[in-house]
């Protein structure tokens, strides 16, 4: 089996959230697994590509719409990945130093057309065309619809939807730039009125995966305007929970934290990157220490932050640190909270991994107020790490923390207000309090597995289901 992953970002290449992570995750399972699996996604220009060197493997032209493009292909040298890794190099459109912008529809247009052209005239094809979100989705239409791609139309493509808020969304004026089609079938593009590459990977896709279980259910009822296709599309739909590469985020062997850690060791441990953060930050590493990382965006309940924060700095004796940037508003209303909460509270606006891994190895809790979460990955890296996290029980949320109260190992909110997660976070100072039963707790939420393996093996089995 041979299969090919399509995708926007990879992690460590490209990452700007937890797709990154999956892509360049589950393949490496996969190989492990004995499945030859590896990643397409564009060239761009960023740290990882400068630092890096790679081998032209191939050179043509595309056509999108009225224009040509000259594109390669690159291959990456000394390559460690754990899979093969295949960059899409169209100087124009996708060598930028950012992976979305306002030409996302002519950029992944282009790189999906370049993926086609570049399997069309591979000598062995992939078994399975594996998209991850819209970014990729007319790739499943194109196939078996496009007839420059009538040689690929009996392989299966699988789509993996990681977020259904973004659908990709352009107008009819454009359709002229998806290599020619049976016009009859156009309607299979549109969803609204709006080509929607998304629903058209719903529908035309021969499987579709959501990254957990929970928000393949929550999708039926909402799914930014797409309930009733998902709804309708069930049969072939399955949710299979996302895991985390356990290589990566590891407290024993990480890198980016100030003193790694074992089950054994993880008090001493987890205490040093305590201190580290808070004499970073100006914050008292004797208070418990709340923290978020994230995008800074409605869906992650970021809104609410500086409110939820504000009232829990005025009523608790507790230390917060934010990493995270987004929306300008609530950039600028997190930051100017800075002032008025000093030794309490610090933002750090902007994006840095490894930051993000010392706050999971140094924080008590992190807190995801999340509106929607297909998956979430943070609330495993904050388990693996020891940290509690704090959740609306929604999605992959609702799949992966248990509440305290029910023999679990977290804290559940059941709705994402500041009145619920400031009393989730009282719930979470008493449990702090009560030291013996928080440090045991540590212990064993740093053991929980939520490695690749389970999921890996349940792709694979969804990928037999289909040849
Ligand atoms: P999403 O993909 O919706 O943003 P996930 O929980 O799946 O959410 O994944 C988010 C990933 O991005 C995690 O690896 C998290 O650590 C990382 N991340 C988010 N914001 C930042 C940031 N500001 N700095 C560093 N890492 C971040
Ligand atoms: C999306 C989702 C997130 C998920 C990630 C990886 O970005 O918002 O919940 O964990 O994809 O699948």
């Amino acid at each position: 089996m041979n299969i090919i992953h399509v995708s926007a970002e990879c992690y460590p290449i490209a990452k700007v959230g937890g797709l990154a992570d999956v892509v360049g995750a589950l393949p490496k399972y996969q190989n492990q697994l004995g499945v030859r699996s590896s990643v397409i996604m564009p060239f761009y220009d960023n740290k990882f590509t400068k630092s890096n060197s790679f081998t032209n493997t191939y050179a043509a032209k595309l056509q999108l719409g009225d224009t040509t493009y000259n594109y390669k292909i690159l291959t990456l040298d000394n390559n460690t990945l754990g899979f093969d890794l295949f960059l899409v190099d169209v100087p124009e459109l996708l060598f930028k130093d950012y992976v979305y912008s306002f030409d996302d529809t002519d950029r992944f247009l282009a790189f999906q057309i370049a993926v086609l052209d570049w399997i069309l005239q591979l000598k062995e094809k992939p078994t399975i065309v594996h998209c991850h979100d819209h970014h990729t989705g007319l790739i499943p239409f194109m196939m078996p619809h496009s007839h420059d791609y009538d040689k690929l139309k009996d392989i299966p493509t699988v789509l993996t939807i990681h977020n259904a808020q973004y659908q990709g969304w352009f107008s009819h004026d454009n359709v002229y730039k998806i290599p020619p089609f049976d016009f009859d079938k156009v309607g299979l593009l549109d969803w609204s009125h709006t080509i929607n590459p998304l629903a058209a990977a719903i529908k035309c896709a021969w499987k579709v995966t959501t990254v957990s279980p929970s928000y393949m259910e929550e999708l039926k009822t909402a799914a930014n305007g797409l309930e009733s296709l998902l709804s309708h599309e069930s049969a072939k739909c399955i949710g299979i929970l996302n895991g985390i590469d356990t290589n990566v985020w590891n407290p024993e062997t990480d890198d980016f934290i100030i003193k790694t850690y074992t089950e054994k060791t993880i008090e001493s441990g987890r205490k040093a990157n305590k201190k580290w953060l808070c004499d970073e930050f100006d914050l008292d590493a004797e208070k418990p220490l709340f923290a978020f990382i994230g995008r800074l965006v409605g869906e992650k309940g970021a809104d609410l932050l500086p409110q939820i924060f504000e009232e829990a700095l005025q009523k608790y004796d507790i230390s917060i640190l934010l990493l995270g940037s987004g929306s300008e508003d609530i950039q600028n209303h997190l930051r100017s909270l800075e002032d008025k909460y000093i030794g309490n509270y610090s933002a750090f606006i902007g994006y840095d991994e490894k930051l993000s891994h010392i706050i999971y190895a140094g924080a008590d809790f992190l807190l995801m107020p999340s509106r929607v979460e297909p998956c979430g990955l943070n609330q495993m890296y904050a388990l693996r790490y020891g940290t509690v996290p704090i959740v609306n029980k929604i999605g992959g949320l609702k799949d992966t923390v248990v509440d305290i109260t029910e023999n679990g190992f977290g804290i559940c909110h059941e709705e994402v207000s500041v009145k619920s997660v400031v009393k989730a976070i009282e719930r979470a100072i008493e449990f702090y309090k009560d030291t013996q039963n928080f440090k045991k707790n540590r212990k064993l939420i740093s053991q929980i597995d939520h490695s690749w393996n389970a999921s890996a093996k349940q792709y694979i089995t969804l990928y037999e289901s289909l040849i």
